[in-house]
């Protein structure tokens, strides 16, 4: 079977005609068009393979033999929607469950992470009856309007932030107002959010909700400082307030020795409300909202029905389950502790060789590269490293991307079958890419903010 229905300059020119250019594509200067992927391999229409460095979608492989079965057989059998009773639904939300603290015990099924930032919203404001957010900055947590006015990394180009969003600063111990070698950044970082929360109080305005990011992505892969979020729980609580977990980006293992990232803050933290999406459904549009019995009951009381069409149906649960299994038979947690402690290791290696390299952060695969042009002042190499990210795919065929505030974050969210070999090599081709870069100085002296 023909793979490609289109030449490559074919799809392009449709997608030019027929497609809102405000969905940007990966290399716009010379897209790739991937016509078949395989575990953490994605093909082009010429059979050429990439290393994928990036899919967090494809949690546990592109195309999963397991998932696609899974699919396929309750496709064949029944999809319907969750009106219907139905054992999926039900069997799913109970195995989520055993991977959360005993409180978050009730679920609502989505299809994406912005509907399910949307119902947190929504819960949050039923429960509490305040109204303001806050959240933390670079912040993003989805593209739905109530979630553009929540993410300052899209509000601040946009109309502006609303007076009911009040934005904490980012808890990066790199370049933020608190840094490495701060004898208690976490408690630094959650005062912050004490001081903002006495700001809107003075106001006469009161809090329904801290949306934070376990580990903030686009804020640049930052690992939130030991202490951060149980203090900042607890102040948002004692303002009336609840504590929005957003795994959209981080659960399912990703960092390894814990299910959750939230979990990185230790056991005796929980958030109120926790956000899933992305790797849940390997692909397909899979999003879920777990809280506590007395939220749910909040939102239940207000009288309203809740109904989502596609969320929560039988081929979207069947398919979450198979996520599961995979993740435990094929050990991929073991393998994110494994390959990602790997990586890390060797780009400290390459550190010690490299100036640009400012800093190395990261917990199982959820790593960055920060690139600085001066190591004193932290100046984020913008261009260089996006002359890394363009290089690696067109010397290497290697897929990685930028993240952060100045995209100077090289960032590393590989599907978690991700290989040792998989490490070393796109380790070694950064190397040459910066070595080479060093020799020629790439006349980049314009950039760099
Ligand atoms: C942290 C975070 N939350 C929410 C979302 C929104 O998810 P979706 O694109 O599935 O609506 C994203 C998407 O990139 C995200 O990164």
């Amino acid at each position: 079977m023909a793979l490609e229905k289109l030449r490559k300059e074919e799809t392009l020119a449709m997608r030019k005609r027929l497609i809102g250019q405000s969905l940007r594509l990966f290399y716009s200067e010379d897209p790739v068009k991937i016509v078949r992927a395989r575990g953490q391999y994605l093909f082009d229409e010429s059979g050429k393979r990439y290393l994928d460095c990036i899919s967090n979608v494809h949690h546990v492989g592109h195309c999963h033999p397991r998932i696609t079965k899974a699919a396929a057989a309750q496709m064949e059998l029944l999809n319907t929607n969750s009106r219907f009773l139905h054992d999926n639904i039900v069997l799913y939300a109970d195995r989520l469950a055993a991977t959360l603290p005993e409180r978050l015990c009730v679920f609502y099924f989505v299809n994406s992470g912005s509907e399910a930032n949307d119902l947190a919203l929504r819960l949050s404001r039923q429960y509490t009856q305040h109204e303001d957010v806050i959240v933390i900055d670079h912040a993003y947590h989805g593209h739905l309007m109530s979630l553009i006015d929540i993410s300052p990394y899209k509000f601040r180009k946009l109309a502006g932030q609303k007076e009911w969003v009040h934005v904490a600063p980012l808890p990066d111990t790199y370049r933020g107002i608190y840094q490495e070698g701060h004898p208690n950044p976490g408690q630094a970082y959650a005062d912050t959010v004490k001081d903002l929360i006495e700001e809107v109080h003075s106001k006469g305005r009161k809090i329904s909700a801290f949306f934070a990011e376990s580990l903030p992505s686009v804020g640049g892969q930052i690992i939130l400082p030991q202490g951060y979020s149980k203090k900042v729980a607890e102040y948002v609580r004692s303002a009336g307030g609840v504590f929005v977990a957003d795994e959209v980006q981080t659960g399912f293992g990703r960092v390894g020795n814990h299910f959750w990232a939230f979990q990185l803050q230790g056991e005796d933290f929980c958030p109120d409300i926790v956000t899933m999406g992305k790797p849940m459904g390997n692909g397909h549009p899979l999003a879920c909202v777990a809280t506590t019995a007395e939220i749910a009951r909040a939102f239940t009381d207000n009288g309203v029905e809740y109904f989502n069409t596609f969320g929560g149906n039988p081929v979207s649960c069947a398919i979450g389950m198979a996520v599961l299994d995979v993740i435990e038979e094929e050990d991929l947690r073991g393998n994110a502790i494994r390959v990602g402690a790997h990586l890390k290791d060797l780009l400290a290696k390459l550190q010690t060789r490299h100036e640009i390299i400012g800093d190395i952060r990261g917990v199982g695969l959820f790593v960055g590269l920060e690139l600085v042009t001066d190591k004193e002042k932290k100046t984020p190499a913008t261009e260089r490293a996006a002359w890394v990210v363009k290089r690696l795919k067109e010397e290497h065929q290697i897929c990685v991307s930028t993240d952060g505030p100045w995209e100077s974050v090289v960032k590393f969210k590989p599907p978690m079958c991700f290989s040792m070999e998989d490490a070393e090599l796109v380790v070694q081709c950064i190397d040459g890419i910066l070595t080479d870069m060093k020799a020629n100085d790439l006349k980049l002296e314009k950039e760099d903010i």
